[in-house]
C-alpha cells in the first residue's frame, strides 16, 4: 500500500494486537497521521514504550496513554488532531469519574509547529513531544504521570536513533513481510508551500552502520522488503564500510545482500537529488523495485520557480528519460499541488500536459493549503477554492485513467509478488506487486513471505487477481 500523506491513518500501533501476557500493563493507544515517516516513527515510539512497560492496545477505551501522532502538511490535516482531541478529552473526563487516569500526547509535526499552543487550545492534552526527542519518551511520560504539563518541542543535540530501543524479533515478525526503514530525516530545501524543513529540521542521514543493522534485525525478524525513508531520501549520504563517501545508490547495493531482503524500495525523492549512480541501480540491481515516486508539484516553469523546486518542467522529463533508459519498465509515481498562489489557467493546463508527458503509474493530487510561516501563505494571488476544485477534479480525472491503463497493461503478464498476509475473503491470500499494487491469489500460491511468479487474470479498481503461474 502506498502511503504517502494520507491525511488519517490507522497504521502501525493502532492495528495490532497485544501480546496476551501484558493483560496487568499500562496500555497505549498510538493514531497516527501522515506520511510513512510517521507510520515508521510510531513504531519506534511503540518499542520505547514497550520497553517502558506499555503495552499496544487498539481499544482506545483501555488505553492508559493517548498518542496522536500528528501531520501538519495542509490544514485538513492539522485542524483534523483537535477534533480528535475534542472527543478523547471526553473519555479521558469518563474515566477520570471511574477513578482511573489517562494520559494524552501529542507528537509528530503539529507537536513540532504549535507546541504549547496545543495545550492551551487543548487543555486535557498531558505531554506534546517533537518528532526529534521521541527517545525521551519514558522520561517525559514518569514526569507528566507525576502531574506536570510537557512540552519537548527542542531539537535533541544527541541521535534518537541511537537511543531508541530497536524492536524485538518477535515484534519485527508481527509487523509483517514489509518494513519501513528511515535512513535521512529533515529538509534543507524550503519549498515555499512547505512545512517539513520546519517541523523536521534540518536534513540529517543516518550512519551506514546503524541502517545496516537495523535492516539485518528486520531481515532476521522475517522481513523481505523494505523501504527506505526520508523527506529528502535521495539526499541521504554516509561514510561507508570502505571508509568513502556514499550515496543512497550505493547503500542500496549494500542492503541488497542482506541474506533474506529481496526487495527494496525508497521514498521520497527530490528530483534534484537523483545522481547517476542511483539511476543507474534501478538498472543493474534486481532487488531494486520498479517504482519511484518522483513529486515534481506542477508543469508550469513559471510556478515551479515560485515554489523553490529550482528546476523546470523539461529537466523533469529528461530526468524521467534517464531513469527510463537505466529502467524500461518502471513506474513512476509523483505528487501534484493545484491552485498554488499565481497560477493560471495556462499553468495549469503545462501540468496537465506534463502528466500526459510522463504517463504516471500512479499519482497524488493535492490542492494548495497555505501553512502558516511559509513564504507562500505571504505571496500574492490566492486562488478561491472553487478554482482549485475543478482543476483538481481535472487533474485527478487524467491520472485516474493513467492508473487505470497502467493496471490493465498488467493483465496476461507474469509479474513477482510477495505474499504478505491473508485475503480478506477465505481461501484467498494478498501479496504485493513490484508496483505496490495488491494482488489477491489463492491461498496455497504460497506461504506468507515467498516471493513467487503469477500471471495476472483480472484487476479490481486498484489491485490485480491472480493465479500461479
Ligand atoms: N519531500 C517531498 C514531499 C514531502 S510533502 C518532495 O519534495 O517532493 C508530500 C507532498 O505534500 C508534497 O509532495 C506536496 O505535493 C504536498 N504538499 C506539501 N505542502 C503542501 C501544501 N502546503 N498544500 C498542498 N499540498 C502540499
Ligand atoms: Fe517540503 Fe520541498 Fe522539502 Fe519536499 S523538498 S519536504 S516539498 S520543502
Ligand atoms: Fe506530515 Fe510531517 Fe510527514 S507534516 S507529511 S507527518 S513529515
Amino acid at each position: 500500500m502506498e502511503l504517502n500523506t494520507i491525511e488519517s491513518q490507522d497504521v502501525g500501533t493502532a492495528t495490532e494486537r497485544q501480546p496476551a501476557a501484558a493483560s496487568a500493563a499500562k496500555k497505549v493507544f498510538v493514531k497516527t497521521y501522515g506520511c510513512q515517516m510517521n507510520v515508521y516513527d510510531s513504531q519506534r515510539m511503540t518499542d520505547a514504550l514497550a520497553a517502558d512497560g506499555y503495552a499496544p492496545t487498539d481499544v482506545i477505551d483501555e488505553a492508559d496513554l493517548v498518542l496522536l501522532n500528528t501531520c501538519h502538511i495542509r490544514e485538513k490535516a492539522a485542524e483534523k488532531v483537535y477534533s480528535e482531541l475534542g472527543r478523547i478529552r471526553e473519555l479521558k473526563a469518563e474515566r477520570a469519574g471511574q477513578g482511573r487516569d489517562m494520559l494524552i500526547g501529542v507528537a509528530g509535526c503539529v507537536a513540532q509547529a504549535e507546541g504549547v499552543e496545543i495545550i492551551r487550545r487543548a487543555p486535557a492534552v498531558d505531554l506534546v513531544i517533537g518528532p526529534q526527542t521521541y527517545h525521551r519518551l519514558p522520561d517525559v511520560l514518569a514526569r507528566a504521570r507525576g502531574g506536570e504539563k510537557i512540552v519537548e518541542t527542542d531539537y535533541a543535540v544527541e541521535d534518537k536513533f541511537e537511543h531508541l530501543p530497536q524492536p524485538r524479533r518477535a515484534e519485527v515478525a508481527r509487523r509483517g513481510v514489509t518494513a519501513f526503514l528511515t535512513v535521512q530525516e529533515g529538509c534543507d530545501k524550503f519549498c515555499t508551500f512547505c512545512v517539513v524543513p520546519y517541523t523536521r529540521g534540518s536534513e540529517v542521514s543516518r550512519p551506514v552502520a546503524q541502517i545496516v543493522a537495523e535492516a539485518e534485525r528486520l531481515a532476521e525478524g522475517g522481513v523481505r522488503e523494505v523501504t527506505l525513508l526520508g523527506q529528502n531520501v535521495n539526499a541521504w549520504h554516509g561514510v561507508g564500510e570502505n571508509g568513502e563517501e556514499w550515496g543512497l545508490g550505493r547503500l542500496l547495493f549494500r542492503l541488497a545482500e542482506i541474506p533474506g531482503l529481496a526487495r527494496l524500495r525508497y521514498t521520497t525523492s527530490h528530483p534534484r537529488d537523483m545522481d547517476d549512480e542511483l539511476i543507474s541501480a534501478h538498472r543493474d540491481l534486481p532487488a531494486l523495485m520498479p517504482y519511484l515516486h518522483l513529486p515534481v508539484q506542477s508543469g508550469s516553469d513559471r510556478i515551479l520557480k515560485a515554489m523553490n523546486r529550482r528546476h523546470t518542467a523539461r529537466d523533469y522529463l529528461a530526468l524521467i528519460d534517464r531513469i527510463r533508459a537505466a529502467r524500461a519498465d518502471i513506474a513512476m509515481s509523483g505528487d501534484f499541488i493545484v491552485g498554488f498562489p499565481g497560477e493560471t489557467e495556462a499553468d495549469f493546463e503545462a501540468t496537465l500536459h506534463l502528466v500526459r508527458e510522463v504517463g504516471y503509474g500512479s499519482a497524488f493530487t493535492f490542492k494548495y493549503s497555505p501553512r502558516p510561516g511559509t513564504p507562500g501563505a505571504e505571496m500574492e494571488g490566492h486562488l478561491p477554492e472553487a478554482v482549485k476544485d475543478e482543476r483538481l477534479q481535472r487533474l485527478q480525472a487524467l491520472i485516474n485513467e493513467q492508473q487505470r491503463h497502467f493496471i490493465t497493461s498488467l493483465v496476461g503478464r507474469t509479474i513477482s509478488t510477495l505474499i504478505e498476509k491473508p485475503g480478506r475473503r477465505p481461501g484467498q491470500k494478498v501479496g504485493r506487486s513490484p508496483w505496490l499494487q495488491p494482488v489477491i491469489v489463492d491461498e496455497k500460491a504460497g506461504e506468507i513471505g515467498d516471493i513467487i511468479d503469477v500471471r495476472i487474470t483480472g484487476t479490481g479498481p486498484n489491485s490485480l487477481f491472480a493465479e500461479t503461474a
